[in-house]
């Protein structure tokens, strides 16, 4: 059942959501020998045992049954020097990495280099949502490198951290 009103629909909901600021990631895996994957703001961390994290997936995407089939995918948080890669990776490029420096790991996850941190996964869960599907990801092995500044999405636009302030640890 679609459950729509004036109040709610897509446009004023893609309008609201984007008040919410996020990061951005990389979502990729090896395809033979080839790169593909996507740009997602939808990332989010869930669970620290097991080590779980999340992105959401549009019902539509033509690149997420490709992905879906690989045996590990990396999630790369971008960094602001990564713009270029986001709207790249989210684009209709014949080939989205061109010009992108990634390495694969031995499991066949992609994950981009001068990303401000990664996570190598497999899928653990997917939940219909919808016209997203949750994915439920594990991970298997991880870094960060806070010194490089996250990548910001909000209103629609690409913005970049000022700085980044250390004093305040809230972990
Ligand atoms: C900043 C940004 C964030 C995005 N976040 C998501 C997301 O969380 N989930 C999603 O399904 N698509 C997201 N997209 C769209 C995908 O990157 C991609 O364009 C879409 O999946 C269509 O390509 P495909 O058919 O190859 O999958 C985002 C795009 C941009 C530019």
């Amino acid at each position: 059942m679609t459950v729509t009103s004036s109040r709610t629909d897509p446009r004023r909901l893609r309008h609201v959501f984007g008040a919410f600021p996020s990061g951005v990631v990389a979502v990729a895996a090896l395809t033979g020998d080839a790169p593909a994957g996507l740009a997602a703001s939808s990332f989010t961390s869930v669970s620290l045992d097991p080590p779980l994290v999340s992105f959401c997936i549009a019902r539509t995407s033509t690149t997420w049954p490709v992905l879906r089939a690989a045996p590990s995918l990396g999630v790369s948080i971008l960094s602001g020097a990564l713009e270029h890669a986001g709207r790249q990776l989210a684009g209709r490029a014949a080939d989205r990495f061109a010009g992108l420096s990634w390495r694969a790991t031995d499991g066949g996850a992609v994950l981009l280099e001068h990303a401000s941190g990664w996570f190598e996964t497999c899928i653990e869960q997917e939940v219909r949502a919808g016209d997203h599907d949750i994915v439920v990801l594990r991970v298997v092995d991880l870094d960060a490198h806070h010194d490089l500044s996250p990548l910001i999405f909000h209103a629609s636009r690409f913005r970049h951290l000022e700085s980044l302030v250390f004093d305040d640890n809230l972990s």
